[in-house]
């Protein structure tokens, strides 16, 4: 009987498509209503040490494919988590908890504390494009982001998921970073670096200038980064960027990821996203002979055909 339930590292998930961390994450109840529009899990919003505001407005530009954004990771603090995760649990779906921090002991801590909380996995933000002394600063060598997971792993009691930038030139050398670190998953790919400028004003839009491209824009990227990490370590990928569709989805699933995440497509299509991805997944199983999300996994590579 062809369907879409996976299984990653021990988490059960009755179809592969995940809310990503950003969107609809801040709060158990906002979460509770994307797990009962169909999502398979929930990636919470990412939490620091203390609360923060973020950065100034403008931080979102719409563009044509995709936001720009550069909200500067605003969130309540992890402290103020713990009751937000016990209601999201309600939802009835895995709850993936993510966290950034300035150093490797901070974000080990984080990872821990999140850990407690209940969640079934804990995901590393290694990759946010646009928070200065976070994100992507504690994650751009493969050297960083394995000490980064090699710490975080001694003090969490669930699977470990690194989220890795693809502002680098082989994102695949991060993977294997997090590999040794004794990541459990990777989680390919955060927003792509990128600025708009406003002719008229002669100045970029955004306050902080800088900013992170999400939206179907970046989804060759994403494709392609999967592809490239799938190729380079054995541990399962869950694949972000673009997606919009079944279809989308897809092409990660082919490239190698075992699970999708959805985040910009919240904002473009409304949460049916999560339903309409994986009826129109499973369609084309049915249709193509395929059983199961993981007879698909990796399939365009050449030697898995
Ligand atoms: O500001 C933010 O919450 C963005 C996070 C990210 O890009 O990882």
């Amino acid at each position: 009987m062809t369907h879409l339930a996976v299984d990653i590292c021990g988490i059960h998930l009755k179809n592969p498509t995940i809310l990503a961390a950003g969107i609809l994450d801040e709060t158990g109840k906002s979460m509770i209503e994307v797990a009962k529009a169909g999502a398979g899990a929930i990636v919470t919003k990412s939490v620091g040490r203390e609360p923060r505001s973020g950065h100034p407005t403008p931080s979102i530009v719409e563009l044509h494919d995709g936001l720009l954004n550069a909200m500067g990771l605003p969130n309540p603090g992890i402290d103020y988590f713990a009751d937000e995760i016990k209601e999201a649990k309600k939802g009835g779906v895995p709850i993936i908890g993510s966290v950034f921090g300035g150093t490797e002991d901070e974000i080990a801590g984080l990872a821990a504390q999140m850990s407690r909380y209940g969640v079934d996995a804990v995901e590393l933000n290694l990759s946010c494009p646009h928070a200065k002394g976070y994100g992507a600063e504690l994650g751009s060598t493969p050297e960083m982001v394995e000490v980064v997971c090699r710490r975080s792993k001694k003090g969490v009691s669930v699977p470990l998921f690194a989220k890795l930038t693809p502002n680098t030139s082989d994102i695949a050398a991060l993977a294997v970073g997090a590999e040794r670190g004794g990541a459990d998953g990777i989680v390919a790919i955060n927003t792509v670096k990128g600025m708009a400028i406003q002719p008229e004003a002669r100045m970029p839009i955004l306050a902080n200038r800088i900013g992170g491209l999400s939206g179907p824009a970046i989804r060759p990227i994403g494709v392609r980064c999967v592809y490239e990490i799938f190729e380079a370590v054995k541990i399962p990928i869950i694949g972000v960027g673009g997606i919009t569709s079944g279809m989308d989805a897809l092409e990660y699933i082919m490239a190698g990821a075992s699970a999708v995440q959805i985040g910009t497509a919240v904002w473009s299509e409304g949460l049916e996203v999560f339903s309409k991805t994986s009826k129109e997944m499973l369609r084309f199983m049915v249709e193509n002979g395929f059983e199961s999300v993981p007879d698909m996994v990796g399939v365009a590579h050449p030697d898995r055909h």
